[in-house]
């Protein structure tokens, strides 16, 4: 089992999160990869799959699509037939291929704050972006409904990430069922990104996979999907895409041609053990995520809404008034995401996927930032 209390030097990796900060005395809060190791099941495979000399061009082999299809299963109890999977090597390129097939004069809406590459799609496929704040209601970031549909004109799909990155939210089942009903109302597709989906914190909140528990939408609807967050793979990039209407999988699929290189070996030797493991690993896991979401909370306060999903805090800064939030952040050892990058001026995103030791300095550090 993991030792998720074990500091591992990942300087001198090449490590994007470590090296931004090589050289000076700044610990890393940033980009969502976690300091823990991978777990060793995954590692051995990779290690039985370097046993073959060869590592040539790779199919997605039926044993990864049943692995996936086992792992839905398994975590949700959803059972879906193997012609809705497309594999891809991640879901940035899927939430960007959905995008490209809307017309040239259909937009694309996003509620904000998100994951910042939700951000570029517009410019990467040269279409329109409508983003749209969620609004914090009692201390809960949700997203606006009547707000979406005065500014849905033009719209054609809504993308969204499931759980939130930043917010840490895990919406609810009434939730998802009011945008389902925005969705059908106003003729649209909903692309989901759930690549968080088994980093869920809160005791009182699940997962609902949108295709599961919006069926009369399903068929407007792609998820995205990917072992990599949970396993802290994300080096080894592999998603899957589950559309379950057969003329939109089409549609999608069409828009990779020549952009979209193919799945490496290891990527796929990895997320095929990673959907397999039906070992403690994930709790334990959770277990470290929730302890430090609580320690975190303990410094952060009523800046921080409560973490429903995910390893990052969504944290209100605003009082401060700085005028360079990382250069603040880092003069007091801090490496942290600046909320304008996600569309919120005003907030951090801190990812609190650590060992307890690294998160414990940060912490004395971060009480300093706050009160300066
Ligand atoms: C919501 C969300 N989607 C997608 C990704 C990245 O996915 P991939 O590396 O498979 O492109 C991340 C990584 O932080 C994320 O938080």
């Amino acid at each position: 089992m993991n030792d998720f209390d074990q500091l591992i030097d990942r300087r001198n990796s090449h490590s994007t999160k470590w090296d931004k900060y090589a050289g000076r005395d700044i610990l890393p809060f940033w980009i969502a990869d976690m300091d823990f190791a991978a777990p060793a099941f995954i590692r051995d495979a990779l290690y039985a799959r370097l046993d073959h000399p060869i590592i040539g061009y790779t199919k997605p082999p039926a044993t990864l699509t049943e692995a996936f299809q086992g792992w839905l299963q398994h975590h949700y109890q959803w059972s879906i037939p193997e012609e809705w999977v497309v594999w891809l090597p991640g879901v940035v390129p899927g939430m960007n291929m959905a995008a490209r097939c809307l017309g040239l004069e259909e937009k694309v809406m996003i509620p904000t704050p998100v994951y910042y590459p939700f951000l570029e799609i517009a410019d990467n496929v040269q279409r329109q972006d409508v983003r749209v704040p969620l609004a914090l209601d009692q201390g809960r970031w949700q997203m606006d409904l009547e707000h979406m549909q005065t500014l849905v004109d033009g719209v054609k799909m809504v993308s969204i990430a499931n759980p939130q990155n930043p917010t840490g939210r895990a919406y609810s089942l009434a939730e998802l069922q009011a945008l389902a009903d925005f969705i059908e109302r106003n003729d649209l597709i909903l692309v989901s990104d759930e690549i968080h989906c088994n980093i869920v914190l809160a005791e009182d909140s699940q997962h609902l996979p949108v295709a599961q528990w919006l069926p009369d939408i399903a068929h407007r609807t792609i998820s995205l999907f990917a072992a990599t967050k949970t396993y802290n793979i994300p080096g080894l990039g592999c998603a899957a895409a589950v559309i379950p209407d057969a003329d939109l999988r089409a549609q999608f699929q069409a828009q990779e041609a020549g952009l979209v290189p193919g799945i490496g070996p290891l990527n796929l030797v990895a997320s095929e053990a990673a959907f397999n493991d039906r070992s403690d690993w994930l709790n334990q896991l959770l277990g470290q995520l929730r302890a430090n979401a609580e320690n975190l909370a303990t410094v952060a306060g009523t800046r921080m809404t409560k973490v429903e999903a995910t390893y990052l805090a969504w944290i209100n800064i605003a009082d401060l008034g700085l005028n360079d939030v990382e250069a603040h952040f880092e003069s007091h050892g801090l490496g942290i995401s600046d909320g304008a990058q996600f569309g919120h001026p005003d907030y951090i995103r801190f990812n609190f996927a650590c060992p307890d030791a690294m998160l414990n300095q940060g912490l004395e550090r971060l009480a300093r930032a706050l009160s300066n």
